[in-house]
């Protein structure tokens, strides 16, 4: 059974509880910004990376991997800026940039979870078409943000709420709703709002968990698959038969695709780890 909402605290208490929300990383914000402008962006996307040896570091280890299989060694930022591209940086500096407010309570559980979310969304994207891969990357990679609060809020029993759920097969956000009152798309929905994300992207958050409910099923059914695909345990069944039935396309090997992505993120993440 999908959350009927029925049991929710009403907006403007939950706004209250959860009035923390903490800003967007500010190389995050920067990069976004530089990116509006094509003509000056990718120079600008240059000196932020290097001004950052984290991110520096990890982009030219990423884009000399397996991951993109380029076949030239590429040793300096701005040459990995022109094969990347300016919004697979923007992309990978997202994911360095937002690593450290997803692992603050010592767990890289949501991070890792996010790259693999991300990357799955990408694949879809390409395969189906529905949605520009690397805006994908995006979707996936933010549709468990809202887990930073609760998370904030209290860890210990957040991470009962996560073995609660995982435990029993029951979705997550009903047992949040439970125990919290609120849960992790709705306060997703607030952070994409506060940063103010593209509302297609608030859309996507809000709904990760069941898409049919959205105004765009199909869009917010890449980030549903995308996220059902990379669970460390699958869930059963791997993809409910009734949202794919709403959505436009179809996964005829939900498994096998699952291998190909897993395999994919792990290389991303063997090469962003340690920063
Ligand atoms: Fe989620
Ligand atoms: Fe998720």
């Amino acid at each position: 059974m999908m959350n009927n909402g029925s049991n929710k605290l009403d907006p403007q208490q939950v706004v209250a509880e959860f009035k923390d929300i903490p800003p967007m990383p500010n190389v995050m914000v920067k990069a976004l910004n530089v990116i509006k402008n094509p003509a000056t962006g990718i120079a600008e996307l240059g000196k932020i990376m290097q001004m950052d040896q984290a991110i520096a570091t990890k982009t030219l280890m990423l884009v000399n991997s397996a991951f993109y299989g380029f076949r030239q060694q590429i040793t300096s930022i701005n040459k990995a800026l022109v094969v990347l591209g300016m919004m697979k940086a923007k992309n990978i500096i997202m994911s360095l940039a937002l690593k450290k407010m997803m692992t603050a309570q010592g767990s890289r559980e949501l991070w890792e979870h996010s790259i693999k979310c991300a990357i799955a969304a990408e694949v879809l994207a390409k395969e189906y078409r529905v949605i520009n891969p690397d805006d994908a990357f995006v979707i996936g990679f933010l549709h468990d943000i809202g887990k930073i609060l609760l998370n904030t809020k209290n860890p210990l029993k957040y991470s009962k709420v996560r073995y609660l759920a995982q435990q029993s097969n029951v979705d997550l956000v009903e047992v949040e709703d439970a125990q919290f009152g609120t849960n992790h798309c709705i306060l997703g929905a607030l952070i994409s709002k506060k940063w103010q994300l593209p509302v297609i992207l608030t859309n996507c958050i809000r709904y990760h968990h069941d898409p049919v409910q959205s105004s765009l099923p199909t869009l917010c059914g890449v980030v549903y698959c995308a996220d059902r695909l990379v669970q460390n345990i699958i869930p059963n069944p791997i993809l409910n038969p009734k949202i794919m039935s709403k959505i436009e396309f179809t996964i005829q090997d939900p498994i096998a695709l699952r291998e190909t992505i897993l395999a994919k993120a792990n290389i991303f993440l063997k090469e962003m780890s340690g920063a």
